[in-house]
């Protein structure tokens, strides 16, 4: 019997369908590039909720709002397996959803997020044990990352700045001028005054590894620079070897579809610069 929460029809769990990918804009699709990388052979539907973003500047239960209204599409979908592919979400709304709505979506339904692969791994890539965090004010104000690292690397050092601009200009194709050079330096500068020790800094908005090349412009070159995508998509592949009750759900035809709630002639033209190729969107709106 297919289950139905908040009067929604979904789809009989014994059929296969993509995996869902959501992010609050574009910055998902970073992530998504390399997952689809990594995994070419499953299907994929991305969701950005482009007319709402930016989230990272919204209380948590308007991101918890908005992230449910996502997901519950998602999987109304068809999707088994969705990732929050946004740092600010699997933050804020993650961990509300599994434990209080993911039952309600019927048996061998998943909602993972992008902190806890991180976590799991970027203590590695430091030598002085201090690493920076650099995210929204969401993620930052959450202490996601501190707290959860802290469970990985209980001796790693953890120093967060958060960038408020940084989300618009990227979603506005403002990132490459000497106005967000100045924003970024202004938060670089304020994470790296924090500790001169700093060798690790990891880019905790999906929406950031745009800003790669400016970042690492006005760094020292000895600091790494870590984006998450293939982290996330090790993490994935890894995830699915060792669930097959979840891998056996998801559909292989090497298929991508992409939805957004605002204007798809914006998407298609702004996901060419996040995902790398050409997108051809659908518009759809989330229910109030
Ligand atoms: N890509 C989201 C993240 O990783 C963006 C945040 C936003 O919408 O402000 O946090």
């Amino acid at each position: 019997m297919p289950s139905q929460p908040g009067g929604i029809l979904f789809l009989n769990m014994h059929q296969s369908a993509p995996i869902g990918i959501f992010d609050s804009g574009y910055g998902g699709l970073t992530v998504l590039r390399e997952i689809v990388r990594t995994l070419p052979a499953y299907d994929y539907l991305y969701l950005g909720d482009n007319a709402r973003a930016p989230y990272g500047i919204r209380s948590f239960e308007t991101v918890y709002e908005y992230t449910l209204q996502s997901v519950k599409w998602l999987f109304q979908k068809g999707c088994p397996l969705i990732i929050l592919a946004c740092n600010t979400a699997s933050a804020k709304a993650l961990r509300s959803i599994q434990q209080k709505d993911l039952q309600a979506f019927g048996e061998n339904k998943k909602v993972l997020g992008v902190i806890r692969p991180t976590v799991e791994v970027i203590g590695e890539y430091s030598a002085s044990g201090k690493v920076g965090i650099l995210g929204t004010k969401g993620t930052v104000l959450s202490d996601s990352y501190p707290i959860e690292l802290n469970k990985f690397f209980p001796s790693v050092h953890v120093y967060q700045q958060a960038c408020p601009m940084w989300v618009p200009l990227v979603e506005n194709n403002e990132f490459e001028n000497d106005g967000a050079r100045f924003f970024i330096k202004k938060d670089l500068d304020k994470l790296i005054m924090q500790d001169a020790e700093i060798d690790t800094i990891l880019l905790a908005c999906t929406h950031y590894p745009l800003l790669e090349n400016a970042i690492s412009s006005l760094l020292p070159g000895k600091i790494n620079i870590i984006s998450q995508g293939k982290i996330v998509a090790a993490s994935l592949a890894d995830y699915l070897t060792r669930h097959p009750e979840i891998d056996t759900q998801c559909s292989r035809n090497s298929q991508r579809e992409f939805y957004t709630t605002d204007s798809t002639a914006d998407f298609d033209r702004q996901a060419k610069i996040f995902y790398g190729e050409a997108v051809s969107s659908v518009h759809h709106t989330l229910a109030e």
